[in-house]
């Protein structure tokens, strides 16, 4: 099956000559988790922020459903069924619940009835968000606070969506939560890309994994090639000792 995205030999700088992503190339497919590992600086973060449109390409291509995106900006990307959830709050937490799903809703604000039925589609998703839905979110848990940011992704219905560390910092019961709906998501035909710093979840989580170190890739495999592949596994042995995991 081909790739529904794909990042092609990207190259990338915040500012300056200093290249951060030297060529990477990452390919996602339907219904699958993408999983992107490696340890802290690799680029990780900055390979979804370039896929998202925050970061331009010096050189390299970005593929959506086989079309060319690579100069579109993230909001249009957003119009093409692409979902981010950064991995800093990226909430307004004096505002409630419902007031940042409606600030989600902002690519389709003028049809009223699809942003009470995305609305309310997220709220029977996850139930704790309808019984707080007038609370701020300074007042719920990071846990909580987490599931707005998956229901405010999800509002646009999205084909393909982009996590970065979705679990960092939770406590290991939510982790679990939200590792089953990671999967539920790709089941359910969304492409997942899924960045990690958990690197024994990611592998047993993701059909493919990609693997980074210093902004380039150093190597990737499918999820047997991690679980059999003693070469995978003695790569990442080495970064899980400074993990806690
Ligand atoms: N806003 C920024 N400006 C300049 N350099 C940055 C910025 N964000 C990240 N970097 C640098 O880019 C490299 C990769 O960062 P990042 O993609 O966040 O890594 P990871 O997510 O794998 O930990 C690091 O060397 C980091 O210092
Ligand atoms: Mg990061």
């Amino acid at each position: 099956m081909d790739a529904v995205l794909s990042l092609n030999e990207a190259t990338v700088a915040y500012h300056g000559d200093i290249t951060i992503l030297n060529r990477v190339s990452i390919a996602a497919r339907k219904g699958c988790i993408t999983g992107i590992i490696g340890p802290n600086g690799a680029g990780k973060s900055t390979v979804l922020k370039t896929l998202f449109g925050f970061l331009p390409l010096r050189h390299g291509s970005i593929v959506l459903g086989g079309q060319d995106i690579s100069r579109e900006p993230a909001s249009r990307r957003a119009g093409r069924g692409m979902a981010y959830v950064p991995q800093s709050r990226s909430l307004f937490a004096d505002l409630s619940v419902e007031d940042n799903l409606l600030l989600g809703c902002w690519p389709f604000r003028k049809d009223r009835a699809r942003v009470r039925r995305r609305i309310d589609a997220v709220y029977s998703r996850f139930p704790i968000l309808a019984e707080k839905r007038r609370d701020p979110v300074s007042s719920m848990s990071g846990g909580q606070q987490r599931f707005v940011e998956f229901g405010r992704a999800l509002l646009i219905e999205p084909s393909v969506i982009l996590l970065d560390e979705p679990t960092a910092m939770l406590a290991p019961r939510i982790s679990k939560e939200i590792y089953a709906l990671v999967r539920g998501l790709a089941d359910e035909g969304m492409t997942v890309v899924l960045v990690d710093q958990n690197v024994r979840r990611c592998a047993e989580i993701a059909d493919h994994l990609y693997i980074l170190e210093l902004g380039r890739n150093k190597a990737e495999g499918d999820r047997q090639a991690f679980e059999q592949g003693a070469g995978l596994r003695d790569m990442v042995a080495t970064w899980m000792d400074y993990r806690i995991d």
